[in-house]
């Protein structure tokens, strides 16, 4: 099975808002157009949340549209900007929001690491059991766990301030379930990618803006938007490649100090 991992598009609640210079519905639109270019490399387009700028119905109605185009099956999960009362509402009762799905072998998991108006993730005790209860009921199936917040360091001061509080809880109880192969998540706007203990642990690119590794304080990097493609072989082995944006000139305030975080 192949995913593209699809991150932080920050949608406004109209189509000219800009995140740090660029426009975000226009990054978006390069990035689904090269998507459709190469529509039958994957299988499932699994979106790790901020999908909205400032959490506007607008945004997700938007987004649901530019889906639209592609067949695939879709899988939403809410980040820090996001309101995930207006994202349920948006997909009604369709498969976007489902917690977790069965495909081709594999069980992709989703958690919420997002907390009421807080920057930073956490996992409450019913995302961790939710998690645990996945992986015992499917103990033969590989799984993926996807969420929006870094679980581990990523090597930028400013931004793992903000990675999941728990995350040891979280580690520990993915290290003792052999079957978790891969653990993704947005919000870090920047790639890194690790193995440990047979998991591998992944970020992928945004649509939009890129933030720059290994900076202590906010930085931007003049990186293309992009995404995270990945094949997902029945013996949980992965294949993984970014895909980014290429030839065309988008802007962005290089020189910004600062993110507007509501
Ligand atoms: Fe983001």
């Amino acid at each position: 099975m192949r995913v593209v991992q699809l991150t932080d598009s920050h949608l406004g609640a109209d189509d000219t808002a800009e995140l740090l210079g660029m426009n975000t519905d226009n990054s978006l639109d390069l990035v689904l157009d090269m998507l459709q270019q190469r529509s039958d490399q994957f299988d499932v387009i699994l979106v790790t949340g901020d999908i909205a700028l400032h959490g506007a119905r607008e945004a997700y109605e938007r987004f649901q549209n530019k889906l639209a185009r592609f067949e695939q099956a879709t899988l939403w999960l809410a980040g820090n900007h996001d309101d995930s009362a207006f994202m349920r509402d948006v997909v009604g009762f369709g498969n976007e929001m489902a917690r977790s799905a069965l495909v081709a072998g594999w069980q992709l998991i989703m958690l919420d690491s997002v907390q009421p108006n807080e920057v930073g993730g956490s996992l409450s005790q019913s995302e961790l059991n939710f998690l645990r209860h996945c992986l015992q009921q499917q103990p033969d199936l590989p799984a993926l766990v996807a969420l929006h917040h870094h679980p581990m360091a990523v090597g930028c001061e400013w931004l793992d301030e903000q990675q999941i509080s728990n995350s040891e809880e979280f580690l520990d109880l993915v290290r003792s379930h052999a079957n978790v192969k891969v653990v993704c998540w947005g919000h870090v706007h920047q790639i890194f990618d690790t193995t440990s203990a047979g998991v591998r642990f992944m970020s992928s690119p945004s649509t939009c803006v890129q933030f720059a590794q290994n900076s202590a304080d906010f930085k931007l990097d003049p990186a293309a938007p992009g995404v995270r493609w990945m094949e997902l072989h029945a013996d949980g082995h992965v294949d993984t490649e970014i895909w980014r944006l290429s030839g065309v000139n988008l802007n962005v305030d290089l020189e910004s100090t600062g993110y507007a975080q509501d």
